[in-house]
């Protein structure tokens, strides 16, 4: 019973304009099924420009906030909430650095972007905002929480 187990986290994780245009959502989706998480939030979602600033607002004074807020509400956002066993680092990894020239074959931002200020995807950088952007992207009876049926196989 994952829900039970030590160590699980929940991560915010949103498919950017970019991926939603270039028709990558299902490509992006299955590589964290594939890795064994739980979906439990899922929304395509036109971001308002006031939720683009208050997710990002620790980058509030660099020069790219602007353009970054441009880009995020450029277009409708895949919105995703997962659940796991240490998630969010893992999360991270699958993603890749921020900067795509620079991130590692096989993460999602190293097989399938090139620009930092298009790289497809965000997820949270630690579990307390894991939690903070699931609540301010997700309303509550948005959240689906479900016990998988998977037997012994993935989780010991
Ligand atoms: P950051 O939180 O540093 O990276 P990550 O998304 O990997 O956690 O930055 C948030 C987003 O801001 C990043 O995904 C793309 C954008 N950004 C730029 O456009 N230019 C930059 O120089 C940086 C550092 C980030």
């Amino acid at each position: 019973l994952v829900a039970s187990m030590e160590g699980v986290e929940q991560t915010y994780i949103m498919i950017k304009p970019d991926g939603v245009q270039r028709g990558l959502v299902g490509e992006i989706i299955s590589r964290f099924e594939r890795k064994g998480f739980k979906l439990t939030g899922l929304k395509l979602f036109q971001c308002p420009k006031e939720l683009a600033e208050e997710h990002y607002k620790d980058l509030q004074s660099k020069p790219f906030f602007p353009k970054l807020i441009d880009y995020i509400t450029s277009g409708p956002v895949v919105c995703m909430a997962w659940e796991g066993v240490g998630v969010v680092a893992s999360a991270r990894k699958l993603i890749g650095a921020t900067n795509p020239l620079n991130a590692e074959p096989g993460t999602i931002r190293g097989d399938l972007a090139v620009q930092t200020g298009r790289n497809v995807v965000h997820g949270s950088d630690s579990p307390d905002n894991g939690k903070r952007e699931i609540a301010l992207w997700f309303k509550e009876g948005e959240l689906c929480s479900w016990e998988a049926v998977q037997g012994p196989w993935l989780v010991e």
